[in-house]
């Protein structure tokens, strides 16, 4: 009953209560079958955690079925799925082959989410080695809910008879909700997979939960074994891209978040960093400058007037792997965008450069600055300023709230008015003029610009 409350009032990409409705079809065809459905993870969370009656927020429904009369087939997900569509021919369905599970996706209805209802086969996973990727085999429900995180995304709800609205609740997740704290099933669950670590800080955040002392040492265990520490070095490890695009979801989800540097502080104090780096840890000029990036995008963008077209968790993530030197191998093996990783790849080189170039005198020339820095595009300047606030830092800043803001009183049509032959001569022109602003050898004025330009660029005699 308490379900049907809550997902009725959830405002889907479905009419009002057309999902209970999808969700007690797709449970009849299931019992036509002989099997078992149910609700289980996430939404059985989050239902058990809401107050009596009110709406959930659930971005995705997943729903397991399992065998009850019928031995249960490894596609069964699949067939209930395509059966579902014919009924709802506006959803989408997407069939994930190696895991034998679909989805069945409602992308439109104005002004609200899209919503995506994942019907899997109960299976067993086995890790074939620590840190894999699983393999699968059909199993029990029981199973299936062992193989995964928390005991609090461990739970689930059956939507067919006998039954129907029974909880199972194998391993004390319920419990684990009223006492608030995140806590894994089995002492391997962080060996098996560390981006576990991840979660478990970012639900213990996000629910205002603490992590269970005991899972809190396995978390130690997993991390003081060494078995992450050159997570990012084995390339060759076998299905070592999967875990990385698992990471860095987690970290995506972890940096978008308000209370990213809570979240970034517990994983720091657990040691989970090591994933990334085995040196990487974060002392108080590193969060410093974590918490300096976002203010200063801000700025950045209040002073050039435009997006500078990158995320601002993105950059923040850049400036904590900055910090080691194998940055931009990390960017890489996370898959991060490419201009995130073409910046961390030229950050050593180009800081080393700026330093040299703008530090040799004691007070660059305006004029030197900018054609210096105008090279570089916004995102990366942003970049360094945030770790060289002091030195480089104060450059870029003259450079983004000042220099690029100049204003020439000429231009090319001003140029071929007063006689001067169209071609590469006016960029040079134009350049000079610049620099001759900036440096307050000229004002911004039409005639002392030409004053300049007959001083500097006279016309020939006789010219056109
Ligand atoms: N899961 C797991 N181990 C992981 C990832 C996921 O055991 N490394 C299981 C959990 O049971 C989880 C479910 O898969 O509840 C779905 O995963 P996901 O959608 O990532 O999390 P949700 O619990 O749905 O959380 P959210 O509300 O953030 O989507």
């Amino acid at each position: 009953g308490r379900l049907q409350t809550s997902l009725q009032a959830y405002p889907t990409a479905l009419e009002s209560g057309e999902l209970w409705t999808l969700l007690t079809q797709i449970a009849v065809a299931a019992q036509q079958r002989g099997w078992h459905l149910y609700v289980v993870g996430g939404a059985v969370r989050d239902l058990l955690l809401a107050p009596d009656g009110t709406a959930i927020s659930l971005k995705d429904i997943d729903l397991v079925v399992d065998s009850f009369r019928s031995p249960v087939v490894e596609g069964a997900g699949v067939v209930l799925a395509q059966q579902l569509q014919k009924q709802y021919p506006n959803a989408q369905i997407q069939v994930h082959g190696e895991f034998q599970t679909a989805a069945l996706i409602w992308r439109t209805r104005a002004g609200h989410a899209p919503l995506m209802i994942d019907i899997a086969t109960a299976r067993t996973e086995f890790y074939p080695y620590p840190a894999a990727n699983p393999e699968v085999e059909p199993s029990s429900i029981r199973q299936d809910l062992y193989r995964r995180d928390f005991t609090i995304n461990a739970m689930a709800i059956r939507l067919t008879s006998p039954q129907p609205g029974l909880l199972l609740d194998f391993f004390g997740g319920y419990l684990d909700i009223q006492q608030r704290q995140v806590r894994v099933l089995h002492a391997n669950s962080f060996i098996e997979d560390p981006t576990r670590i991840f979660r478990a800080v970012r639900f213990a955040v996000r629910l205002g939960f603490v992590i269970a002392p005991q899972t809190e040492t396995f978390i130690r265990y997993a991390v003081d074994s060494g078995i992450y520490a050159d997570l990012q070095t084995q390339q060759t490890q076998r299905r070592l891209p999967a875990l990385q695009t698992r990471l860095k979801t987690e970290l995506s989800y972890i940096f978008q978040t308000d209370s990213w540097a809570q979240s970034l502080g517990l994983l720091d104090k657990l040691g989970a960093l090591s994933c990334l780096h085995p040196s990487l840890s974060i002392d108080a000029d590193l969060w410093r400058q974590l918490h300096r990036v976002g203010r200063w995008q801000q700025r950045f963008m209040e002073e050039v007037g435009e997006d500078i077209g990158v995320a601002p968790w993105l950059l923040r993530l850049e400036v904590l792997l900055a910090r080691v030197e194998v940055r931009s191998q990390i960017a890489t093996n996370l898959q991060l965008p490419l201009g995130s990783i073409q910046r961390l790849q030229q950050l050593a080189p180009i800081e080393a450069h700026l330093s040299d170039t703008l530090q040799q005198t004691a007070q660059p020339r305006p004029s030197f600055i900018y054609q210096t820095l105008i090279l570089y595009d916004l995102p990366l300047l942003l970049l360094i300023s945030v770790r060289h606030p002091q030195t480089i830092g104060t450059y870029i800043w003259q450079y983004i709230t000042q220099l690029i803001h100049v204003h020439l009183p000429i231009d090319g049509h001003h140029l071929k008015r007063l006689g001067y032959e169209p071609g590469p001569l006016y960029r040079q022109i134009l350049t000079a003029l610049t620099h001759a602003i900036l440096d307050g050898d000229i004002t911004t004025a039409a005639a002392s610009a030409e004053a300049y330009l007959n001083r500097h660029y006279p016309l020939a005699q006789g010219g056109s």
